[in-house]
């Protein structure tokens, strides 16, 4: 059989590339002496040695003009109960609200760098800013990974960003642009 290609957008691509993991991302507010969280799916590791990881961020999100500053940084990795407070951190900016207070985030100090991780989240990591690039409309961020902290006996499943296409996916929620699901379990 012979195949064809046809050109497509990215907006069709996406089927092609999603689900991506969901991480949120903790960030200091100075002016504000309080820590913004904002959920992301532009992520990638980009090095073993060192271990590196890169995010990017939408010059649009207040986040952005915190990580242009931040010399550290918390990405958290959330699991099925916290969908509901995802979804509010990925549709409100830290501009107009406190996320936090507004979704009840439970902090749990980190090691070695200032900002929190959360409590509920099925891990921590602690990074420190290595590198930032403009990207387009985006601002790249590489961080050094200082100490990882994974929840023990945690049993939830990690959230992904389901594309357009969510056939053999749970999906847990749905706001806009954006749909939130899991994997299914073995037994599911
Ligand atoms: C599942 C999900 C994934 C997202 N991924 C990204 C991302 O990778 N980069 C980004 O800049 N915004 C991403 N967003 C959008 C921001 O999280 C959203 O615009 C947020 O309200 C920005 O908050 P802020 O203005 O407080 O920074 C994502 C949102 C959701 C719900």
């Amino acid at each position: 059989m012979t195949i064809t290609f046809e050109k497509c957008n990215r907006d069709y691509l996406r089927e092609l590339f999603q689900p991506s993991r969901i991480l949120l991302g903790i960030v200091g507010d100075q002016n504000r002496s309080r820590f913004n969280i904002l959920p992301l799916c532009f992520h990638t590791w980009c090095s073993y040695e060192p271990l590196l990881y890169a995010i990017a961020i939408d010059r649009d999100n207040y986040s952005a003009h915190l990580f242009e500053k931040a010399s550290e940084y918390t990405l958290s990795i959330p699991g099925e109960s916290m969908v509901e407070k995802v979804l509010y951190c990925g549709t409100h900016s830290g501009r107009q609200y406190d996320k936090t207070q507004e979704c009840g985030i439970q902090w749990i100090d980190s090691h070695n760098i200032n900002p929190p991780g959360i409590s509920t989240s099925l891990a921590n990591i602690e990074l420190s800013t290595v590198a930032r690039y403009p990207v387009g409309d985006h601002i790249m961020v590489v961080g050094e990974v200082k100490t990882i902290f994974r929840a023990k006996d945690q049993a939830e499943r990690p959230l992904l960003a389901v594309g357009p296409s969510s056939f053999g996916f749970e999906i847990l929620a749905h706001k806009g642009i954006h749909t939130i699901g899991v994997a299914p379990t073995r037994k599911s």
